[in-house]
């Protein structure tokens, strides 16, 4: 299974080495999209998967930092693989997007009129992510935190994607002023005339073993 497989790239990838890939996500546009691939693709949420022991191995890259029930999300994970089965994945680790995230909250709490500063993200330590995989029956053979500054155009563009969640109840004009506030904040710390913008990107990469 790739969970939260998005619109099937490294699903196609997967099943291009030999595999039989199933697909889950929760957006029915990503799930058309990797269909189109190919693919058998469901939609669904990986903290409610209705598999039980069928699949050798669950994938999963850039979806469970999106997942605040992570521990729904392991427990379903655990129980979609057979005995013995792999699950691999990466996602966002602790202090990832740091900078950028303290910002955010910074220009919420100037503004009142923005609401509260719902952050939609879970970054978890190794010890943390470790300690739940252990607790719901997995063996953990490798678990690394990684560094990965990684360099975009502009910090209004990355705003534009990513903070979407977070402030698609703004105005307009509170939009402009956030990212206009957010820019001022981080061009201190993520930006120089040699490299241009960097995002301090800051992965979680595993792999454990469902224990028998
Ligand atoms: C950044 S994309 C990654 C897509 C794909 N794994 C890749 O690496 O190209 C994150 C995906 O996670 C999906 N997602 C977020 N929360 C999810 C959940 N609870 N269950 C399933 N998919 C979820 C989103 O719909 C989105 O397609």
């Amino acid at each position: 299974m790739d969970a939260g497989c998005g619109e099937g790239t490294l699903a196609a990838e997967i099943a291009r080495r030999g595999a039989e890939v199933i697909g889950v996500d929760m957006s029915a546009e990503m799930i058309e999209q990797c269909q189109a691939k190919g693919i058998e693709a469901h939609v669904g949420s990986v903290t409610n998967l209705p598999y039980d022991e069928v699949f050798d191995a669950v994938f999963s890259n850039a979806v469970l930092h999106w997942v605040k029930d992570a521990r729904g999300a392991v427990q379903n994970i655990a129980k979609s693989l057979k005995c013995g089965g792999r699950f691999v994945c990466e996602f966002g680790g602790k202090g990832n997007a740091y900078h950028v995230v303290s910002a955010m909250q910074e220009v919420f709490a100037k503004h009142p009129g923005f609401g509260v500063f719902e952050n939609p993200w879970y970054f978890p330590s190794v010890e943390e992510y470790k300690s739940l995989l252990e607790a719901e029956g997995f063996r953990v053979e490798y678990i690394e935190h990684i560094p990965r500054p990684t360099p975009i155009d502009d910090i209004s563009n990355w705003l534009d994607i990513f903070a979407n969640g977070i402030t698609s109840h703004l105005t307009k004009t509170q939009f402009e002023i956030f990212k206009h506030e957010c820019k001022e904040i981080l061009i201190k710390t993520n930006y120089s005339k040699d490299e241009g913008w960097m995002v301090d990107y800051k992965r979680l990469r595993l792999k454990a073993v469902k224990k028998c």
